[in-house]
C-alpha cells in the first residue's frame, strides 16, 4: 500500500473512531472533503437532521445537504430564493470559524465548524431540547422585554441594539438603534420584522425598492437566521453596519449593530496606501534597473570591437522581428509588449562577455587564427555569467535574465551546429534566436577593417540560405517581411 493510501486509511479510521466516540456524548458529527462532498456522518447527526436519514450518502455534496436542510425550513416567500440561500450556506461552510446557534425541530443546536488540514472541514452539533411549557413569544404588551434598568443601561450604548422573539420580530431596540436607521421612534419598531426597517431606511432614500435592496432582503434572512457569524450591511449615505448576533436568551435573540462606515473608510484608504507604496517601490525597482542597464551598456560598449551604432541597430532589428513574429501569430506566449520592450532593452548587453576577451584578440586588426578564434568563442558564457553575477539574489529580474539568455544563446544555430553549447531549435531561447538573426545581418552590411560590407541584397540572400540551418524558420519568415525596415534602420544608424 502506498503512503498516501495508507495515510488516507488512517485518517478514515480516526475520523470514524472520533464520530463514535462523539456519538457517547450524543453530539453530532460530519466531516466533508476539500470539494465539499460528504466524507463521514456519525449516528447523532442523524437524530438531530432526521431529515437527512437515508438520503445522505458518502459523496453527497453539501449543496443537496443544504438543499434538504432549506427545504424543510424556509417560509413560503422565502422559498423562490432557496438558490441563493444555498449559496450563501456553501460560502459560509467555507468561512465559518464561530460557533453559533439556531433553532431546528424542537431543539436548540449549536454548531462549531472548522477547517481540517486538506482542505476538509469537520461540523460537530449539540442539541438540546427546547422547553415547551416556556412561552414562544413574550408579547411586549403582557410583559416588558427589558427590563427598566437594562433598558437604560442599553440606551446609553453606542451601538444599536436589537431583541427579536422566534419569529424575528422586533421586541425592543435602543436609541442608538432608532438613529442608526433612522426610524420615527422605539415604538415604530417594535413587532415589525429587522427587513422592514432597513427597507424603510432604504425607501426614504430612494422611494422604490430597488433590486438591491430585493437581494439584500434574501441575504439577510439568511444572514439573520442561519449564519451566527457577523456581516455588514450597507446603509444610505454610505454607511456600513455590522451586525452581530450576540446570543439567544430563551426563545429571543439579541443582535448589536455597530456602525463601522469610519472603519471601512480607513480600510480602504490602507488598501490605497498599499497599492500606492507598491507602485512607487515598482517605480524605484524599474528605475534601479535602468541605471543598472545604463552601467552595464557603457562596461560593453568600452570593451566591444564593434560601434555604437552596431548596438543601436541590432537592437531595433530586434525589435522589429519581435513585433512581425506576433503579427504573424507565432511565439505569441513570449511576445507581450512587456516582452519585446525587455528584449529591446537586453539587447545591448549581447556581447557584454567581451570584457573578458584579452585586447590583442578582441581588437586585432585582421582575422583570428584558431587558437584566437576558441578564445573569443567563450565570449557568450562569459556574457552570461557576468549577468549572473548581477543579479540580486532575492530580487529576480525578469531584464537580466533575458539579458543572459541573449549574451549566452546569440551563437547557438537552429541546427544545434553553434556555440558555446550546441543547444538546438526550441532549446535556444527565442529572444537569443532573434538576436542571432539581428546580428548576423549587421555584421553583413557593416564594413570592417578586414572586409568590405555586403549589400543588402547578399545579406537577404545569405540568412534565406541560413533558414533551419543558422536561424530559426519563423525568424527568418519574419525577417523577409522586414527586409525594408532593416534597409532602413541601417541606413539611419550608419556607423
Ligand atoms: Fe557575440
Ligand atoms: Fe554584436
Amino acid at each position: 500500500m502506498s503512503k498516501s493510501a495508507l495515510a488516507l486509511r488512517v485518517n478514515r479510521q480516526l475520523i470514524r473512531a472520533i464520530g463514535d466516540t462523539l456519538d457517547g456524548v450524543k453530539t453530532a458529527m460530519c466531516v466533508f472533503d476539500d470539494q465539499d462532498r460528504t466524507v463521514f456522518w456519525n449516528r447523532s447527526f442523524l437524530n438531530v437532521f432526521p431529515e437527512h436519514v437515508g438520503k445522505v450518502f458518502e459523496g453527497e455534496p453539501y449543496r443537496d445537504n443544504l438543499r434538504r436542510f432549506y427545504l424543510a425550513r424556509l417560509s413560503p416567500a422565502d422559498l423562490p430564493n432557496i438558490e441563493q440561500f444555498i449559496k450563501m450556506g456553501i460560502d459560509r461552510h467555507h468561512s465559518q470559524m464561530r460557533p453559533y446557534s439556531f433553532d431546528h425541530r424542537d431543539q436548540r443546536v449549536h454548531v462549531s465548524s472548522l477547517p481540517l488540514p486538506n482542505g476538509q472541514r469537520l461540523r460537530v452539533w449539540n442539541s438540546e431540547r427546547l422547553a415547551r411549557s416556556e412561552p414562544l413569544v413574550i408579547a411586549p404588551q403582557s410583559k416588558a422585554a427589558v427590563s427598566d434598568e437594562t433598558a437604560e443601561l442599553l440606551d446609553r450604548l453606542p451601538d444599536g441594539v436589537m431583541l427579536c422573539d422566534h419569529d424575528g420580530m422586533l421586541k425592543w431596540v435602543n436609541q442608538a438603534f432608532v438613529e442608526m436607521y433612522g426610524c420615527q421612534d422605539k415604538q415604530a419598531c417594535l413587532n415589525r420584522s429587522f427587513f422592514y426597517v432597513y427597507d424603510q431606511a432604504w425607501l426614504k432614500e430612494q422611494n422604490v425598492e430597488t433590486q438591491a435592496t430585493k437581494t439584500t432582503r434574501v441575504d439577510l434572512t439568511e444572514q439573520l437566521n442561519f449564519s451566527g457569524t457577523p456581516f455588514d450591511i450597507t446603509l444610505p449615505g454610505q454607511r456600513t453596519v455590522r451586525i452581530i448576533t450576540q446570543k439567544v436568551v430563551h426563545q429571543d435573540t439579541v443582535y448589536t449593530h455597530v456602525d463601522v462606515s469610519e472603519l471601512e473608510l480607513q480600510k480602504s484608504l490602507l488598501l490605497q496606501t498599499q497599492a500606492q507604496l507598491l507602485e512607487l517601490a515598482n517605480q524605484r525597482t524599474l528605475y534601479l534597473e535602468e541605471q543598472m542597464l545604463s552601467t552595464l551598456n557603457a562596461i560593453a560598449l568600452a570593451r566591444d570591437n564593434e560601434t555604437g551604432q552596431h548596438i543601436l541597430r541590432t537592437q531595433r532589428y530586434v525589435k522589429t522581428i519581435a513585433l512581425r513574429l506576433r503579427a504573424m501569430g507565432h511565439y505569441l506566449d513570449e511576445l507581450s509588449d512587456t516582452d519585446i520592450d525587455t528584449m529591446f532593452k537586453a539587447a545591448p548587453l549581447h556581447d557584454i562577455g567581451k570584457v573578458g576577451i584579452p585586447d590583442n584578440i578582441l581588437l586585432k586588426p585582421g582575422r583570428l587564427t584558431e587558437d584566437e578564434w576558441l578564445v573569443m568563442k567563450t565570449h557568450p558564457i562569459i556574457g552570461e555569467n557576468t549577468l549572473a553575477a548581477t543579479k540580486h539574489e532575492k530580487e529576480h529580474s525578469h531584464l537580466l535574465t533575458v539579458a543572459q539568455n541573449i549574451a549566452g544563446g546569440h551563437h547557438e544555430y537552429w541546427n544545434g551546429e553553434g556555440y558555446p553549447r550546441g543547444l538546438r531549435g526550441l532549446q535556444i531561447p527565442l529572444e537569443a534566436r532573434i538576436m542571432a538573426l539581428a546580428d548576423v545581418y549587421d555584421a553583413l552590411v557593416s564594413e570592417r577593417v578586414y572586409k568590405k560590407h555586403w549589400t543588402h541584397e547578399r545579406a537577404v540572400q545569405f540568412i534565406t540560405e541560413k533558414k533551419e540551418i543558422q536561424f530559426d524558420p519563423l525568424v527568418v519568415d519574419a525577417f523577409l517581411c522586414e527586409t525594408n525596415a532593416f534597409y532602413e534602420i541601417a541606413e539611419a544608424f550608419k556607423d
